[in-house]
This record gives C-alpha cells, structure tokens and sequence, in this order.
C-alpha cells in the first residue's frame, strides 16, 4: 500500500519506518529540510534503539522516502496519516494547530479519494475538526465529489522500546464507523495482526479518549505508588515488599507499580493536562486526574528535600554527582524529566552539579548550555569526582552495579541519594553507607523513629 505519513517526530517516524518494513511504500513529509536530509542520509534525529538500521535499510530498499514537498507526498498516498506535534497551550490543553494545518494541506492537493488517519493524541472531538477543516477546503476547490473518512488510530509506543512496541503492538485500534476504511485499515496492519486479532474497532471520539485514558491510568498508577512510598517511608514500612505483595494480586498485576521521583517524558504530564483540561471546558471536575498530577509534582521534589535535610540546608558551595538525566532508561528525552526539577532546586540552593547520563548529554548541553553550576562529565566516574554525594535519578541499566569502593573513594562522604531503588538497603549499609531510597525506611537516619514521632503526634 502507498502510505504519507505527515510528522517524522518519535510517532510519525517509527510508524512509517515499522509500516516500510513489512513492505508498503512510505513516504514522509516533514517542514524541517535538515532533518529531512540527515534522515535520506539515515541519521534520525532521536536516539531510539534499532530505528536507525531500519530507516537506512529501508530508505535504500527504495521503500521509504523522506521530503518537504507535502505535494507529492499527498500524491502518493492512498492512506495519509498525521502525526504532527500536538503541543500544551499555556493553558495545557493541546494545542491542534499543527494537525489542522496539514488535514488543510491534504484537502488543497488531494485528487482521489483517501483516509485520513489521525496518529497524534489528540483531545476527542479532534476528527470531527478535521473532517470539517477538509470539507470547507474541497467545498471551495468545487472538489465535493472527492471522498474521505476520518479515522483515530491512536499510537501506544513507548520511547526506548519504540521500535519493537511499534512491530509488536498489543492492539491496534480503529475508530471510524465506516467498513470500507475499516478494511483498508485492517489492511494495512496485516502484518502485525498475526496470531490473535488485535484490532479493536470503534466509534472514533472512544478512540481518541481511549488513548487518554490508557496514558492517565498509568499515570494514575505511579502516582498512587509515589503515596504508597511517601507513607511507607513515614511508617517504617519497606515500598519494595509491598509493591511485591500487592502486585501479587493479578488484578493488580506487577507492571507500572515501581515508585520513584515522579514520572516525566512527553506523554503523560501533557496528556493528563490536555484531559483534565478537556473536562474543565464541558464544567467536569475531573478531581482524581487533578490528584494524579499534583502527587506527581510533589514527588519531583522529594529527591532534594531528602538532600536537603540531610545537608541541614546547607548545600551552597556543595558539589552532587548526578546519575541519570533522560527521563526514563533508553532514551535521550528530557522532556519534564525529573532531573531538570532536582537541577534546578539545587541551584537554587547554591550547590554545583556534575551530571552524567548514558545517552542524555547532547540534549542537556542543548537546554542548559554552559550553565553556570553545570559540568557535563563523559563518564559516571568522573561525575563522582570531588562530589559530596552521589544521587541517582533514572534507573540505566549500568548503575545498577557500580564500583562502591571507588564510589566511596572519590566522594567527599559516602551519601547515595537513590531515587529508583537500585540497591539494597542493608547491603548499602553493610558497606558503609548513607543510603537513600523511596519509600524504604533509611537506617542510618532512623526514619522509623520519625515515624513514630509522626504518629504519635497524629494520635494527639
Ligand atoms: C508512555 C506510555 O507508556 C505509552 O504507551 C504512550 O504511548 C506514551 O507515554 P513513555 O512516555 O515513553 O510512554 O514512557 P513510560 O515507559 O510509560 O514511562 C513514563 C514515566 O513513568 C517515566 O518517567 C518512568 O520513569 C515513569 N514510571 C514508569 C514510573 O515512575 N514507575 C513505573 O512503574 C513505570
């Protein structure tokens, strides 16, 4: 099949180079002519394990084109799928600008008859617009008898596992109420509907909620977590043994239950504003979304009041190795990273921080620059270097056994602030540590003894 896909953001490029793979001819449009070039040149612009292989292979293979010229591109397709940016307004909610401009685009150069598929999350009610920015265009063009469907096609991929998320999705969901477009669709996913039928179809505004409410459940789950963590932590209660314990549980299940500093990246914290904002404007309270997303505020800052309470709020002129500044593993993304917020308040604070990530040091020299109070170091043992402690933010795979005896050395007092729990509590303090965690009772610092304070004040 011939399909435009119009976006060659994490959505938009993966999609097509997956869809390229399996054989059907990909053409992808992008405004940015730079990064157009470097992908004909098979450089992609995100860090994104596996895609680039693909992208090149196919590119050669003559399956998968890149370009500027919207024009062609709409020529060429039979499907046209859109996957712009659908950035926050000030206001959070997204911003439809870009989808609107491209479903204007294809209206003004389409000659056939085609399939709108919308792939950004977009707010429900979305399809709708764009079938009527499309018909006002043909109507004007005297172009009526030209026919389209509309249809929501919600991505599910997760950055760091893109690529197979993409090749191996658990399902694939159609929102249109027309059969032929729903054949065209079921068409193209052949490929990946092997096995077991992983299409789910639907009305099209359930399948744009769909998406939403798949991004805040699991938002809602690591923010519940972050609670358990936070009570847990005041309690004396370990967070490990009972994420274990009720995980157990499979209508609970062991997935997305792991507390840490709050979650990041480029799709929840916008989606559950968008949602929450989509709710406001029809006089909906949405109260447990407003809950989710203040937890989650509030546990980015959990990391530094544990460092500053131990440093009795002394942290000007101190010096913090930071581990960990993509929001999550296996990407490049700092986007709402919790790192930024930790970064910033030890700034603010007067301290210096020397931060190493695997893959994050191109994009933090791109948002922080020559900062002052910053040094980006090439190795997590350079970080080390001269620091007063050592704080883990985003859980690489290559901290989670590191060398403690030259941790220990190189630090001005052996201070690890944990805030994924890579580690050990007693095996920490067997060694000699000053171990942080989330939500595990600290024995060094006798939490449980705070606890006890705690509730014995609460029983007053
Ligand atoms: C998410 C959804 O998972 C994906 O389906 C959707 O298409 C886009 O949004 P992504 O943002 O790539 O994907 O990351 P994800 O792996 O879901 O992690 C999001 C955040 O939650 C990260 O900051 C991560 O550290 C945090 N997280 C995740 C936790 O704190 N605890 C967990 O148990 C899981």
């Amino acid at each position: 099949m011939n399909v435009t896909v119009f976006g060659t953001g994490y959505v938009g490029l993966v999609q097509g180079a997956i869809l390229s793979e399996v054989g059907h001819h990909v053409v992808c449009v992008d405004v940015d002519a730079h990064k157009v070039e470097q992908l004909k040149m098979g450089i992609t612009p995100i860090y994104e394990p596996g895609l680039e292989s693909i992208v090149k292979e196919n590119h050669a293979a003559g399956r998968l084109d890149f370009t500027t010229d919207a024009v062609a591109a709409i020529k060429h397709g039979q499907v046209q799928f859109v996957a712009v940016g659908t950035p926050p307004d000030e206001d959070g909610s997204a911003d439809l600008s870009y989808v609107l401009n491209v479903a204007t685009t294809i209206a003004e150069h389409m000659e056939r008859d085609q399939v709108i598929v919308n792939k950004s999350t977009v707010p429900v009610g979305s399809a709708d617009k764009v079938r009527v920015v499309m018909e006002d265009v043909l109507k004007r063009r005297g172009r009526s008898d030209i026919s389209f469907e509309v249809v929501s096609n919600p991505e599910f991929l997760k950055e760091g596992s893109a690529v197979v998320d993409c090749q191996k999705p658990d399902r694939i969901i159609i929102g249109t109420s027309c059969d032929a477009t729903i054949e065209v669709m079921r068409e193209l996913y052949a490929p990946f509907n092997r096995n077991h039928d992983k299409v789910i179809v639907m009305d099209v505004k359930s399948a744009e909620l769909t998406k939403y409410a798949a991004n805040c459940m699991l938002a809602t789950k690591i923010s519940f977590m972050n609670e358990m963590a936070n009570l847990a932590e005041l309690l004396g209660a370990d967070i490990e043994a009972v994420r274990k314990g009720i995980g157990s549980d499979p209508r609970i299940g062991y997935h997305f239950i792991y507390p840490g500093v709050g979650y990041g990246g480029s799709c929840f914290p916008k989606d559950l504003q968008a949602l929450i904002h989509t709710a406001n404007s029809i006089d909906f309270d949405a109260k447990l979304l407003k809950a989710v997303e203040f937890r989650n505020k509030e546990q980015k800052t959990t990391l530094f009041q544990k460092i500053n309470q131990h440093f009795n709020a002394q942290l000007k002129g101190k010096t913090f190795a930071i581990w960990g500044l993509s929001f999550k593993p296996n990407t490049d993304d700092m986007r709402d990273a919790p790192s930024r917020v930790l970064m910033e308040a030890l700034w603010a604070a007067g301290a210096k921080v020397q931060a190493y990530d695997p893959e994050a040091m191109e994009e933090a020299q791109r948002i922080y620059g020559s900062r002052e109070h910053l040094t980006l170091c090439g190795t997590k043992e350079a970080a080390l270097k001269n620091s007063d402690a050592l704080i883990i933010v985003t859980e690489w795979q290559n901290f989670r056994a590191p060398d403690f005896e030259l941790i220990k050395a190189q630090l001005s007092e052996p201070t690890i602030f944990d805030g994924r729990n890579l580690y050990e509590p007693h095996r920490m303090e067997a060694k000699g540590f000053n171990y942080y965690s989330v939500g595990r009772a600290n024995p060094t610092l006798s939490i449980t003894s705070q606890a006890e304070r705690h509730l014995v004040t609460a029983s007053n």
